[in-house]
């Protein structure tokens, strides 16, 4: 049976673009596959940008716990986090030393990061090598990622290949799983919502908090009385995502008919997020009030992880003379 592997960033707690755009997605994906999928935390990768280690373990419970919130059913796929398995750093050693240097040097994401971070550092180069053991380590047969995310993959497979060739068929190629038209969420300024703009909804925030961020979307100056074009406003466009057809034909008739303000549609909105994640939201807190929980799902992934990882990782030992 193919086995389904993807990463999951944790540089920061997950957002409503991070939820419809990836989370429900990747789950809904991992679940009609109907098999083990392996879906990990990257804390290892987060590393080359965050160094504080109680921000770094506050993000990798936050997105434990909105996974999990979001349905993660972690009794059918194997969830752990990528330290737990420390050979992956073993195993990163030995996939480096068959890793051509230009392979790297051209890859789009570190030339990205380099103009883009102050600290540029060996990690973000070599970050490739590491999200290929990540692959490789664990026998992934096809591994659903973002567009940005396709060169490494392809670089797995090469790096597999360079292995094959040199020690014998050890190591799965895996192919890559495009997602493509997932929806794009806007930010609360209209751009993509991103944790890197600041334009983001937290949807797990107190409910006092959350109307404040969903009320302070931009929107123009049309005034109350006037007609309003829903397809260029960014509250709409929310709106749209979330509700159900009858919900979004009656808002944009408000939004048509005038005498509706954008405090209302906000205030419809917010309502409508608190409706629609309500589970979620509870499922949220309760796990990070328990951090303990948490920690016992993550230590049942790794587990499970682990015993996959030292059949690869004997593989390869036994090869190189280790
Ligand atoms: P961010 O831009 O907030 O840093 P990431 O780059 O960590 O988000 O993205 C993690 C996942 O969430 C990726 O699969 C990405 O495609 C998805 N994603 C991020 N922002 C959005 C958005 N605004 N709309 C839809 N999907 C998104
Ligand atoms: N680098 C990926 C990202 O930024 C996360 C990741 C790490 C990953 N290791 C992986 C994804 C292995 C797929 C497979 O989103």
């Amino acid at each position: 049976m193919a086995r389904i592997l993807t990463g999951i960033q944790s540089t920061g707690i997950p957002h409503l673009g991070n939820i419809l755009g990836a989370i429900k997605p990747a789950i809904e994906q991992a679940d009609q596959a109907g098999n083990d999928a392996f879906l990990f935390i990257a804390d290892l990768h987060s590393l080359t940008t965050i160094k504080d280690a109680s921000l770094r373990k506050e993000y990798v419970h936050g997105v434990a716990a909105a996974w999990l919130a979001c349905g993660l059913d972690t009794a059918k796929h194997t969830f752990y986090r990528q330290s737990d398995v420390r050979e992956v750093a073993e195993f990163t050693w030995y996939l480096s030393c068959f890793t051509p240097f230009p392979m790297l040097a051209n890859a789009h994401s570190f030339k990205d990061k380099s103009d883009r971070l102050s600290d540029v550092n060996a990690g973000l180069f070599t970050y490739p090598v590491l999200m290929a053991s990540d692959i490789l380590m664990y026998d992934a047969d096809i591994v659903p990622v973002g567009k940005d995310q396709v060169q490494h993959i392809e670089m797995a497979r090469d790096i597999a290949g360079a292995i094959n060739r040199q020690l014998g068929e050890i190591l799965v190629l895996p192919e890559v799983s495009v997602q493509e038209n997932t929806k794009l969420v806007p930010g609360t300024d209209g751009q993509k919502m991103s944790k890197s703009h600041g334009n983001f909804i937290d949807i797990f925030q107190p409910e006092k908090a959350l109307r404040k961020t969903v009320m302070g979307i931009i929107t123009d100056s049309t005034p109350m009385e006037d007609s309003k074009d829903p397809d260029t406003c960014t509250v709409f466009k929310l709106y749209n995502l979330l509700g159900t057809d009858p919900e979004i034909e009656t808002m944009r008739g408000n939004y048509l008919g005038g005498n509706y303000g954008y405090g209302h549609a906000k205030q419809a909105l917010f309502e409508l997020i608190l409706d629609q994640f309500a589970d979620e939201r509870a499922r949220y807190n309760d796990l990070m009030g328990k951090p303990e929980m948490i920690e016992q799902e993550l230590n049942r992934g790794a587990e499970k992880a682990r015993k996959v990882a030292m059949e690869v990782i004997g593989r390869m030992r036994e090869k190189l003379g280790y």
